[in-house]
């Protein structure tokens, strides 16, 4: 709890009463009901309706107005923003294809705007003996079909993943898991810009008169 609401002290001090907030994979919304009264809105997502049932449930009980929750996957198709903050607390290890939803989070940001990351991460080390024995058991639940994908990556993997598509890191720690605050730098994500192998090619092809265009 002491590290849940530090966090959410940190988180809270990047907010704005006008902010437009998105969290991926909110879950219940515990998290998104807390910092409803910090901002103008969120919209809370999740790729399940359970999930997203319950935080409408709790939402109405609470009496808190300035949510909108919404089933959907990490890459969040349904919304177009633009947000002042995407939220994503313990949810990057399990996603597929991380540096997509990356990619769609900075698009989907404000310039400027902040990507605030909550990630368990393989530990220096051979770790505490609960995440060796989940090094185990984990394959095999997945082979059972009872466990979801995971991946786990060290720290600095992760921070170079959110780097690589125009994120610049203002602020981490471990608490235990990795909290990230990062935010939209100006540059095209990755992806979207030509390899040094295309832009030699294209370079060649277009001849003297292309170049420096
Ligand atoms: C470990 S829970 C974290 C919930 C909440 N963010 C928190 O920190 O308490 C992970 C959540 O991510 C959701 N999730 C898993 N894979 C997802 C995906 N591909 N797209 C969107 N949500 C996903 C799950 O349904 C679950 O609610």
């Amino acid at each position: 709890m002491a590290s849940y609401e530090f966090t959410l002290q940190r988180t809270r001090s990047h907010l704005k009463p006008q902010d437009k907030v998105l969290e991926i994979g909110a879950g219940t919304s515990s998290t998104a009901l807390l910092l409803a009264s910090s901002v103008d809105h969120i919209t809370a997502t999740d790729v399940s309706v359970e999930m997203i049932k319950i935080g409408q449930v709790k939402a109405a009980e609470q009496g808190v107005h300035n949510i909108n929750f919404l089933v959907d996957g990490a890459m969040v198709e349904a919304v177009s923003g633009p947000y002042d903050v995407i939220l994503a607390h313990n949810l990057f290890h399990l996603l597929d294809d991380l540096p997509g939803v990356l990619k769609r989070a900075n698009k989907l940001l404000k310039p400027g705007g902040l990507l605030i990351s909550k990630t368990p991460c393989k530990p220096q080390g051979f770790g505490p003996i609960s995440y060796r024995i989940m090094q185990v058991v984990l394959p095999v639940m997945q082979l059972l079909g009872k466990a979801p994908f995971v991946a786990m990556r060290s720290a600095a993997d992760l921070e170079r993943l959110i780097g690589n598509q125009n994120f610049e890191i203002i602020e981490a720690c471990n608490r235990p898991s990795r909290y990230i605050v990062s935010r939209k730098t100006t540059g095209k994500p990755e992806n979207s810009r030509p390899s040094t192998q295309q832009v030699q090619q294209q370079t060649s092809s277009a001849g003297p008169q292309s170049q420096g265009s």
